[in-house]
């Protein structure tokens, strides 16, 4: 895809895909979607997808495959042990990162378990530029600590910094200093950082880690769950790497790491995961947890046709036509949104654009969730539905206290390929439409909460009738007609 020039001046991210299968969507009236926010106890988990119109809850296993994906995916090699599927998955993993080993997962959190069994122990520590939760908690559980080391700066809502995942060396040394080097159990360096907005690594941010690893003999990790973003930042806001292929930047970046695993669910455009090894040694320690917890070692919980359209994914990742598609569509809404006045994290990351709650709504105390009731919000302004990514996603202290996140937000991803230009216009349409009417938007509070996974589960009932006069002025200014 390309920021093509208009005649009319306007500059638009110009899809350069075609639409070949399509999913009927529909879109229920508003006071449907009120009802239905309401059944699901304002939790956008808890709606069902035949009453949303764009599901922009995640990227998970929703981007869309290409032709030549879905074309391998039919001749697949079904066999459990040995598959010819599960060599080409392999090679193209070896060709891509070039490292000796590979064990393939179910999924990415599976990854995570088993680099936790094997590396952490209790009483070690884990930095990391910023912590995904699967992540954290497979660490937590086996009794380590994780430190975020993301620059402070990159901690900023706002900001004109291209790489705001990158990690604080000082910090990084700081740490290693005060817990000892043989205490490190590994670093983690989140490509395209998740919880912070999408914000990617520079490589060369990347290549100071893996020196200071490299002098205490420490691991280093990096989770590529959203490599792809990031190589198309490496590559369009990194001097270093402008005059570098993406498979040049890819290797470079692998090049710097021990180990790299992976969400199949987000790179690759598939679903599954597995972990790359460049030491022999440490592929055979964990090698015993991919039968005992995933499957066999050729297809680790992954259906043959998952791994044929991996391979196929992967090996199209390498295309910038391919990997710009998301963060241009994302910089478009960021763009568009902070036109219009509406509070977004930038600069524009990859996986989706998120909205900032804290400004959004600031009439709403944290105590009653303001990344939630904006969530809910608009799902009834627009069928849209977003991911909480505020204190509702935190776990309560043990004796009851909140955990007030960093931040508030509301993450709306962008799956790759999936949604036409006209339908992110919509969203920010409705997007600008609540922000105008964001006084009559209150909180919400839990009327059914479990003691973990909350935000998965939880239902929450609003503080007053503000969803109904929400309604009633939608009606009033739009209707439904699309
Ligand atoms: N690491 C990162 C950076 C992720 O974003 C995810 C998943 C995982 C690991 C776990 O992978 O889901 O295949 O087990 N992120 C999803 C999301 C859930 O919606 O952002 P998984």
């Amino acid at each position: 895809m390309a920021n093509v020039a208009f005649y009319g001046g306007e500059t638009v991210p110009l899809e350069m895909h075609k639409v070949r299968i399509v999913q009927k969507l529909s879109l229920p009236p508003v006071e449907r979607r009120l009802e239905v926010i309401n059944q699901a106890g304002n939790n956008t988990f808890l709606l069902q997808n035949a009453d949303v119109f764009l599901d922009m809850l995640t990227d998970s296993g929703v981007n869309a495959m290409s032709d030549q994906q879905q074309a391998a995916m039919l001749v697949a090699d079904d066999s459990y042990a040995g598959s010819a599927t599960y060599t080409r998955l392999e090679s193209k993993l070896r060709e891509l990162f070039g490292m000796e080993w590979f064990l393939p997962t179910h999924q990415g959190r599976a990854c995570e378990h088993i680099l936790a069994k094997v590396l952490v122990t209790p009483g070690t520590v884990v930095p990391m530029n910023y912590h995904f939760t699967t992540t954290k908690a497979h660490i937590t559980l086996c009794g380590g600590t994780v430190e975020e080391l993301v620059t402070d700066a990159g901690l900023a809502v706002t900001s004109t910094l291209p790489f705001k995942g990158d990690m604080d060396i000082g910090k990084l040394t700081a740490v290693i200093a005060k817990h000892g080097a043989d205490k490190i159990a590994f670093v983690r360096v989140e490509s395209g950082t998740n919880l912070i907005g999408g914000q990617p690594v520079s490589l060369k941010n990347l290549a100071e880690v893996s020196a200071v690893c490299r002098e205490h003999g420490i691991v280093l990790v990096m989770d590529a769950s959203l490599l792809a973003d990031n190589l198309y930042f490496n590559k369009t806001r990194e001097d270093a790497c402008k005059g570098m292929t993406i498979r040049e930047i890819t290797r470079a970046i692998a090049d710097l790491c021990d180990v790299i695993y992976f969400s199949a669910r987000k790179l690759g455009c598939a679903r599954g995961g597995g972990i790359c090894i460049r030491d022999r040694a440490l592929y055979e320690r964990m090698r015993g947890f991919v039968p005992l917890y995933e499957g066999f070692l050729t297809y680790g919980g992954m259906s043959v046709r998952e791994m044929e359209a991996l391979t196929v994914g992967l090996d199209e990742t390498m295309d910038e036509d391919m990997i710009n598609q998301g963060p241009q569509f994302i910089a478009y809404m960021v763009d568009e949104l902070s036109k219009r006045g509406v509070p977004v994290i930038t600069p524009a990351g990859g996986l989706g654009c998120h909205v900032d709650a804290k400004r959004f709504v600031d009439h709403i105390p944290q105590s009653q969730y303001p990344a939630g009731a904006l969530a809910a919000a608009l799902y009834i302004a627009g069928g849209i539905r977003g991911m909480e990514r505020g204190t509702l996603s935190e776990q309560r202290e043990p004796d009851g206290r909140e955990v007030f996140a960093n931040m508030e937000l509301v993450r709306l991803a962008v799956p790759r390929r999936v949604f036409t230009l006209s339908q992110i216009k919509y969203a920010i349409d409705r997007l600008a439409w609540l922000h105008e009417n964001r006084a009559l938007i209150e909180g919400l509070i839990f009327y059914d909460e479990p003691e973990i996974l909350r935000f998965f589960y939880g239902r929450l009932k609003p503080v007053s009738d503000w969803q109904e006069r929400l309604v009633a002025k939608f009606r009033a200014d739009l209707g439904d007609s699309l």
